[in-house]
């Protein structure tokens, strides 16, 4: 993209900079030039100012928000972003949030190494040397003449960037320079998240969605700090990732048709699917893929007949039924294909999850079902990767170097219990709370309603660590957001049911559960709301929430 979208935003920058000098912090434009001396009409056509953030207005709610009302920042035409020297990774963090920031403001914002004492800077620091902030966590501080964000990670910088974005007005997300003063409340927040893990899944199966798409997806949950994206990438339908030993996956089942109700066609190629995981790599997503098995197979079988137990291939599917297909658990070819597909998929994925799904596996006898599983999750760990499945995976004992996705609606559910004992983690998905997919009340015209209707305030009202007995804190390693792609086709489809919900989920996940509030959470969603209208971003606009 972006180097003609960005000599247009420094064109434009350029072309405003004496201007816009003009407006710069008052306490500079008081000692140069009276204020009263700048013209009203030199400042172009004035916006009526969107009322600026609070410093506690922020999507996930931070740790702990000191602020100060006398100690406002003026991010300006001057302002420079600076960060970590020696710090490549601080470095493309800086590039990233120079990006983010300039096509409203119309500012160059140059990323630089040191910068010059007075001249207003954004500094990006590593070096914190704070247990408490850990591996994501960051510290902001702003003052009349300066934000810094310091962490002992890069990650910690991105979450810190992302906080620094909602605290500036709500037009720094117009695509367009909006002339306005760009303010920073000042005060300080020292934040990091409760979980290690806060999820949003994919549906690449059921239909198809663009590397584009994933990486616009990208983007908007990463703004919640939201650090991995999984996608689940085969199933009854269709084969949607390229595997080079067993050609046919994609050739036949990602092929026309292969989507819910015909559509098609589509599947990810290494080369799409590597270039997906750098790119959400640059905003601190770790990509997790799912193979279902040994249920959801039929594309499988529909390209490659041997792996039915009477080698006879079953006609494809584009409906949405579910739990009719299983993989023949007696074959050794079973084996063979299972370990093609997870030695490839390993090696083209650097995050260290590897899904193999593992629901609704009804056409598989249990005791079959316990065998595969005894062999294959040992199999995800021989090629480096932790093994990662829906909750079904704990009725195996090899479940317990697992992560287990929770998507029970139940709570209680003692085999997964029993599995945390043995030590699984797990990660929380309720399918009446977590599911994106679910409509929000009967007139949603989009998604499912099997598990529930889920308005905002029911995903957000519940506590991952209290949901389901004998699954405490400790054995949570985060949340995820399921979003299922029966009924969605488009990226607009894909905002309409994740926005506003994910950000519910997200602050389950990162944020202390005492910050857990409804009247706290819906006022600052309601405040996001005109971001998402400046993005494009085809959001709900739930009546439960007064949208700012
Ligand atoms: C699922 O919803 N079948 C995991």
């Amino acid at each position: 993209m972006a180097k003609s979208a960005l000599s247009r935003v420094l064109t434009a920058a350029a072309a405003s900079l004496p201007l816009l000098a003009a407006q710069a912090a008052p306490a500079a434009a008081a000692r140069a030039t009276p204020a009263a001396a700048v013209p009203i009409a030199q400042r172009g056509p004035a916006t009526a100012p969107a009322a600026s953030p609070a410093l506690s207005d922020v999507l996930p709610a931070p740790v702990q928000v000191s602020p100060d009302a006398g100690a406002t920042f003026r991010l300006g035409p001057l302002t420079v972003i600076r960060t970590q020297p020696g710090s490549p990774a601080a470095r493309a963090v800086g590039d990233q949030l120079a990006r983010d920031l300039r096509p409203a403001t119309g500012y160059p914002l140059p990323v630089l190494p040191v910068a010059a004492r007075r001249v207003p800077s954004i500094s990006l620091l590593l070096g914190a040397n704070d247990s408490r902030l850990g591996s994501e966590g960051y510290r902001l501080s702003v003052t009349r003449s300066a934000v810094t964000i310091r962490a002992n990670n890069p990650a910690g910088l991105f979450a810190g960037s992302q906080t620094l974005r909602q605290l500036l007005p709500v037009d720094i997300d117009s695509p367009a320079v909006v002339r306005r003063s760009w303010t920073v409340p000042g005060g300080s927040i020292l934040d990091y998240p409760r979980f290690a893990y806060r999820g949003a899944m994919l549906d690449e199966a059921r239909h198809f969605h663009t590397p584009d798409e994933i990486k616009a997806y990208v983007d908007e949950i990463s703004r919640f700090k939201v650090n991995h994206l999984h996608l689940h990438l085969s199933d009854d339908q269709g084969w949607r990732i390229q595997i080079d030993s067993w050609p046919k996956l994609t050739a036949v089942s990602g092929g026309a048709g292969t989507g819910v109700d015909g559509e098609g066609p589509g599947f990810l190629t290494k080369a799409q699917y590597k270039d997906i995981v750098a790119y959400a790599a640059k905003r601190y997503v770790t990509i997790v893929p799912e193979i279902d098995m040994p249920g959801h197979v039929n594309a499988a079988q529909v390209a490659y007949p041997e792996l039915t137990c009477d080698g006879v291939a079953p006609p494809p599917r584009t409906d949405t039924e579910v739990g009719y297909s299983s993989l023949c658990i007696g074959s050794e070819t079973t084996y063979r294909f299972v370990e093609d597909v997870i030695r490839e998929l390993a090696a083209m994925t650097p995050g260290p999850y590897l899904h193999i799904g593992g629901d609704e596996a009804h056409a598989t006898p249990e005791a079959d079902y316990v065998a595969f599983q005894q062999r294959v999750l040992p199999l995800v760990a021989e090629y480096g990767k932790t093994a990662y499945g829906w909750n079904e995976i704990t009725k195996a004992p090899a479940s317990a170097t697992a992560v287990a996705q929770y998507w029970d609606t139940a709570t209680t559910n003692p085999t997964v219990a029993a599995a945390v004992t043995r030590g699984t983690k797990v990660v929380m998905s309720p399918a009446n709370k977590a599911y994106l997919d679910m409509k929000y009340d009967p007139s949603t015209p989009l998604g499912l309603d099997w598990a529930a209707y889920i308005e905002v305030r029911d995903a957000y009202g519940w506590d991952p660590a209290t949901r389901v007995t004998g699954v405490g804190e400790n054995a949570i390693l985060g949340v995820e957001a399921p979003l299922w792609s029966e009924t969605l086709r488009s990226l607009d489809d894909i905002e309409f049911m994740a926005f506003p919900r994910l950000p519910a989920i997200a602050e389950l996940g990162w944020s202390p559960a005492s910050t857990h509030d409804w009247a706290s959470f819906s006022a600052r969603l309601g405040a996001y709301g005109p971001r998402w209208t400046l993005q494009g971003v085809n959001f709900y606009p739930s009546p439960q929430i007064n949208w700012g």
